[in-house]
């Protein structure tokens, strides 16, 4: 796998902005203030930020940017980026995440290596001067979070690529105290493990085969302390997966089921975390084949289960005290002379037959076994992530997740830890009534549901592999995989869920007490 990112350094400085030392200088500004609340900076730049405002070129809208010579001769930076925040009153720690990376990437764009962010917002309204040590953590955990996301390269591949630098060193002017040392430390793994997961979306089908991608899982796994198991498919077959094995046996290449294991000494009681992710490491269809056009994109058909790694093992390395479980079952979906058929019944390893009437409704038939598998491990509380619907797209398009589930208590613990993360979702209904839609003649149900309700059905076949235990369902179709260039976010492979997911294993002491009976 091609390396596409760099995690930079990051420290924090209680020092005044003149005397950070930096190739740019990047202060968030926002919209219509009264230029008196960047003054400092105003007069540093010998007025450069009042005649900008006045004149229009920058106005502090979100995200806009504009940069400027420093004139005062004390500073020791000598250009300042300032980066539009908005309206004061709409502030939130994901706008602060999401400016740091678009200051990151205009950075890159000039080849600038050394960073100094001052996260001043307005007079009154900063993190350093509200007094608050958890918004100060968070504003460095952000901050963190987006100066790595921001150094990840796409174009791992291209074997002469100057179109960008990397960020080296980042400094945060915030007060050095322990709790946003800790932010920053959370930040710089939570960006790293996000980096990771789009470098396993990114790489090209020929080159992460199932194989591939499970030896790439284990040494991810091993070096952040993970247990890991690899079964491959004789031990599949132990199992009686018939469901990953029908996905599988039209492939060439082998299945692999990843299983790792956070097990710490001073763990919450009775909770095991179940992370279960959608591996498909290409998605043709199978004999439903898909239509050529986009087909390339099926390449991230394993986004949920790369996230599913990466956060384990970001938790391994914050040492989050739960016990968590990551499963990933890994295959090709492919059409070809053993392919399964339109027609075929399939048993899966709970006992549970599926008429397979669409092969293209792949992933729910994988994760129907997985699913299962991590409850026999025992499970107490599950979350699966999967690129699992086109009709998901089209209910919540390319920025929202969809949050299906049962209990509602559990799936509120999910979207919160969404909502911190960065990672929109919304919640979707799971009502019976759905399951007539994929009812079968010959089989218990069919693996798929027709056009209605397409991202609902698909949820509640995944509902009937989950027993009694708490389960939220992420369907990341749309937001996997970026088609338009935002000024944080570069066109495609997101990492949505990695951070979703340790910001729920660190919340652990606020649900793992919750009666989550369902
Ligand atoms: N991996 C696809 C879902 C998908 C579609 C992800 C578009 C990202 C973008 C999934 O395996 C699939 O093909 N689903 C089918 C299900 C249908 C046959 C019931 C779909 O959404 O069309
Ligand atoms: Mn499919
Ligand atoms: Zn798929």
């Amino acid at each position: 796998m091609r390396s596409a990112f760099k995690t930079p350094d990051v420290a924090l400085s209680a020092r005044r902005p003149e005397e950070l030392d930096a190739d740019l200088l990047v202060v968030p500004v926002f919209e219509s203030a009264g230029a008196t609340d960047v003054a400092w900076l105003d007069e540093a730049c010998g007025g450069a930020v009042a005649r900008a405002r006045a004149s229009g070129e920058f106005r502090g809208r979100l995200y806009d940017t504009l940069i400027t010579t420093v004139t005062a001769p004390a500073w020791r930076a000598r250009r300042v980026l300032l980066v539009g925040a908005g309206r004061s009153s709409e502030w939130t720690a994901d706008r602060l995440r999401r400016i740091a990376i678009t200051a990151g990437l205009h950075a890159r764009q000039r080849f600038i290596a050394r960073l100094a962010f001052v996260p001043v917002l307005s007079a009154g309204d900063s993190a350093q001067t509200d007094g608050s040590q958890l918004a100060t953590a968070v504003a460095a955990q952000v901050v963190a979070e987006g100066v790595c996301i921001a150094n990840f390269d796409g174009g791992a591949y291209k074997t002469n690529d100057d179109r960008w630098g990397w960020l080296e060193q980042v400094v945060i002017s915030l007060p050095d105290s322990l709790k946003a040392q800790a932010g920053v430390e959370r930040g710089r793994i939570l960006g790293e493990a996000t980096n990771q997961a789009r470098t396993f979306s990114n790489e090209p089908g020929n080159a992460l085969t199932p194989r591939v991608f499970a030896a790439h899982a284990e040494t991810i796994a091993k070096g952040a302390g993970l247990g890991v198991d690899v079964l491959d498919e004789a031990q599949i077959s132990e199992l009686k997966m018939g469901l990953l094995l029908g996905v599988a046996q039209g492939s060439q290449e082998p299945p692999r089921l990843v299983v790792l294991r956070h097990d710490p000494a001073n763990a919450v009681a009775g909770v095991v975390l179940a992370f279960v992710g959608k591996g498909i490491t290409f998605d043709t269809g199978g004999i439903s084949i898909k239509p050529a056009q986009d087909m390339d994109r099926m390449k991230d058909d394993m986004s949920g289960g790369a996230a599913a790694i990466c956060a384990l093992a970001a938790i391994a390395r914050l040492k989050v005290p739960v016990k968590c479980l990551g499963i990933v079952p890994m295959t090709e979906n492919m059409p070809g002379g053993r392919a399964m058929k339109p027609g075929d019944v399939l048993t899966s390893a709970e006992g549970k037959t599926v008429e397979v009437l669409n092969t293209d409704a792949e992933g729910r038939l994988v994760l129907g076994d997985a699913l299962w598998y991590a409850r026999q491990l025992g499970a107490t509380h599950l979350v699966d992530l999967a690129t699992l619907t086109g009709a998901c797209v089209v209910a919540l398009g390319k920025t929202t997740s969809g949050l299906f589930g049962t209990p509602a208590a559990w799936v509120e613990q999910v979207q919160r830890a969404s909502d911190r993360a960065g990672d929109r979702s919304w919640p979707m209904p799971t009502f019976d009534d759905y399951k007539d839609l994929f009812k079968s003649e010959i089989a218990d149900f069919s693996n798929t549901g027709g056009r209605p309700a397409g991202s609902i059905t698909a949820a509640l076949f995944l509902k009937e592999f989950t027993g009694d235990v708490p389960w939220a369902h992420l369907d990341i179709a749309g937001t996997a995989w970026a088609e338009d260039v935002k000024p944080y976010q570069p066109k495609g492979a997101t990492g949505v869920g990695v951070r979703t997911l340790v910001e729920l294993a660190l919340d652990v002491e606020t649900w793992g007490k919750l009666n989550l009976r369902r």
